[in-house]
């Protein structure tokens, strides 16, 4: 088999654009002897430039020593011809996103390489198993899926198709580790692991919109002050491009037979054939100035009720009881008919809550004690609720030293219904075999920012009650999408970890 630790391994990276430069940078600064080729001269010179000022630039910021960089440089052979590429014991392809393009150039290779030698390909939606079909030596191709920017990306997914000799898969891990990557093998299925796991987060922020249930602003700022994500998810649907997550959410929505799970909504497509692209054209879910910074919306008008003198629990939650306390208001279990009820739901709506539980829904504010709860809380009531009672609970959370986000009734609020989708989508993709529970968690992590990877949500969030959440939000909508994971279900009746194997 391939030893890449021998001195005269050499990896081969075709297309030097955004994503192979990356790749190469990644593999010198590893220690390997890298040769770059593409179909334009003119852009193989402009990425060994770039390349080059990349190298300098970690040698200045002391991240690497002068003579290593140098050393680095000297072991990175731009070719222009695919023949060039002959002694390359691994080659990387990465060049334009076409099936055609991808099969002629995988064709060409194999005239040139050795046979034992391995064709990965970085695509992010073409099957690897549609790539191989057109190649001899099937067993030898599989996928090195890198993400952009590849020096600051940890993760590599290592995919593997049905036709993939494990062994292959096995150097490619090992490869990956070299270049500085964490690798996360995966199996060859539409988005492979991270585009596929990263729907749940802002496709689920899209529904609460559809619903208006809140706004774009509302749910990032629930998103990243109570459950720890760096970006909301609108905020994120900006920076990636609706041109880039549009079209991906397309082909991962068809890719798994239209499962309403992963599907988007109405307003993504009409923003995409808009061109409203986010951060690139100064105008998406939020809008931009010309150097790309977001422009603060308009502040929210603060809450204009008063402290009310007490509150009724109907169920003494401990979470609302501290809340009262540190507001400085009583509480009482009995109604006095007056005061403002407070309950704290999981999974339900202010609506079925007050029915559920017989309170006036005139009175009734739903609270989310789901996650951090020290900066920000959010409400919400029934439709018909009596304003003032609304407003007496929004200044109680204030003088508790609380922002308060104010939504329209939803199951599951913003927070749990966000991170109960995301535990959903990671629970089926450890039912369907994808990765392993702790590579779905790492790859969910690394690759996409996020503060807990979607079985540690569930874990988070309390398996039992995560499928509970999610078994009210399918009764309530009514809709397939929010059917509980075979995976998630099994282990909240058992009482079971979330990431326990089956
Ligand atoms: P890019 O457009 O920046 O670079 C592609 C390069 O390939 C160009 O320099 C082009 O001249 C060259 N090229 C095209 N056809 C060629 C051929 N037949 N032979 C040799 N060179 C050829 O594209 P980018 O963004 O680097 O993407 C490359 C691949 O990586 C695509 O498959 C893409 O889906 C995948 N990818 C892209 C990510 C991204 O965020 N940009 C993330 C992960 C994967």
């Amino acid at each position: 088999m391939i030893d890449i630790g021998a001195r005269d391994f050499v990896l081969g990276v075709v297309g030097a654009g955004a994503m192979g430069s990356g790749i190469a940078q990644v593999a010198l600064t590893g220690g390997l002897a890298v040769r770059l080729s593409d179909a334009s001269e003119a852009q193989l010179e402009k990425a060994r430039a770039t390349l080059f000022q990349r190298l300098d630039r970690l040698a200045e910021k002391g991240e690497a020593k002068p003579d290593q960089i140098a050393a680095a440089k000297a072991r990175l052979m731009p070719v222009a011809a695919v023949s060039e590429l002959a002694p390359c014991a691994i080659v990387i392809e990465a060049i334009v996103e076409n099936l055609d393009v991808k099969r002629t150039l995988f064709r060409a290779l194999e005239e040139v390489l050795a046979e034992h030698a391995i064709i990965a390909s970085n695509t992010s939606s073409i099957p690897i198993a549609a790539i191989a079909q057109a190649c001899r030596h099937r067993r030898r191709v599989a996928g090195m899926h890198f993400f952009n920017p590849v020096p600051l990306m940890r993760l590599v997914e290592i995919i593997a198709s049905t036709d993939t000799d494990p062994a292959v898969a096995a150097v490619l891990a090992e490869l990956g580790q070299r270049m500085g990557r964490t690798p996360v093998t995966v199996k060859d299925a539409p988005g492979f692991l991270v585009n596929l796991g990263g729907r749940a987060y802002y496709q689920e922020a899209l529904h609460l919109l559809q619903e208006s249930v809140a706004t774009p602003e509302d749910i990032d700022l629930v998103m990243r002050e109570c459950c720890g994500f760096r970006m909301g998810p609108f905020e994120l649907l900006d920076l990636t491009g609706i041109d880039v997550n549009y079209p991906v959410s397309e082909i991962v929505h068809k890719g798994y037979w239209y499962d309403p799970r992963i599907k988007t909504t109405p307003q993504h497509e009409s923003m995409y054939l808009a061109g409203r692209y986010g951060r690139k054209t100064g105008q998406g879910f939020h809008r931009y100035d010309a150097a790309g910074k977001k422009l603060a919306p308009a502040a929210a008008p603060a809450p204009q009720g008063t402290k009310p003198a007490r509150v009724i629990l109907p169920a003494a939650e401990e979470g609302l009881v501290a809340l009262a306390v540190a507001a400085g208001v009583d509480t009482q279990v009995p109604d006095d008919g007056e005061s403002p009820i407070l309950v704290a739901p999981w999974g339900e709506d202010c609506t079925d809550t007050a029915v559920r539980l017989g309170l006036d829904v005139r009175r009734t504010v739903a609270i989310d004690l789901s996650f951090d709860t020290s900066k920000r809380i959010t409400l919400m009531t029934a439709p018909g609720v009596d304003p003032a009672s609304a407003a007496a609970a929004a200044a109680l959370l204030a003088a508790a030293g609380r922002a308060v986000t104010r939504i329209k009734d939803s199951p599951g609020f913003i927070a749990q219904r966000i991170t109960a989708m995301i535990a959903n989508l990671g629970a089926e993709m450890a039912q369907m075999g994808l990765a392993s529970p702790a590579d779905i968690d790492k790859a969910m992590q690394l690759g996409l920012n996020y503060p807990l990877g979607p079985l540690g949500f569930a874990e988070r969030l309390g398996v039992k009650r995560c499928y509970d959440i999610m078994s009210r939000l399918f009764e309530s909508t009514g809709s397939d999408r929010y059917r509980p994971s075979l995976w998630l279900r099994r282990r909240a009746k058992l009482g079971l970890p979330a990431a326990t194997p089956a």
